[in-house]
């Protein structure tokens, strides 16, 4: 009896090891962290940005010469142009290269910054 007992106690305890250890090896992998948001556009960065276009635009987007003022357009109208230019729909000389060089939020910060001179 005593070693009935004891090849019990062994499958018991040999059980629970193995569902311990099956429990361990399918665990599933860690979570992946999640992909680092991008890192909030500031104003200041936003700012930064906006003011290279004025080099051709014009102080606060008031252009003094042949290429278009940017000044009194609203966030949204800049964003669908500078979107126009970046997918090509709208064509350009030199926009669609600024255009493809910012992220879609960027884009968006750019636009409300420019925007907001009154
Ligand atoms: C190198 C000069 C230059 C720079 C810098 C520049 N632009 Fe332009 N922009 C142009 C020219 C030229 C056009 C006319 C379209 C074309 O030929 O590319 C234009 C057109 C535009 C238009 C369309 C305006 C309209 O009424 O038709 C928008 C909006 C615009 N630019 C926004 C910007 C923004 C925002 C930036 C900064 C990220 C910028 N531009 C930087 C030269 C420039």
């Amino acid at each position: 009896m005593q070693t009935v007992k004891s090849v019990i106690t062994w499958i018991v305890l040999g059980g629970s090891a193995a569902t311990l250890a099956a429990c361990t090896t399918t665990k599933p992998p860690a979570e992946k962290p999640a992909a680092a948001p991008a890192a909030p556009i500031t104003a200041a960065a936003a700012a930064n940005m906006g003011s290279n276009c004025f080099t051709c635009h014009g102080p606060e987007g008031r252009s003094p010469g042949s290429i278009p003022s940017l000044h009194g357009k609203t966030a949204e109208s800049l964003v669908k142009t500078l979107q126009d230019f970046k997918s090509g729909a709208r064509p350009s000389t030199v926009m669609a290269r600024h255009a493809k060089g910012y992220s879609d939020a960027e884009i968006a910060a750019i636009a409300k910054y420019i925007s907001s001179f009154k």
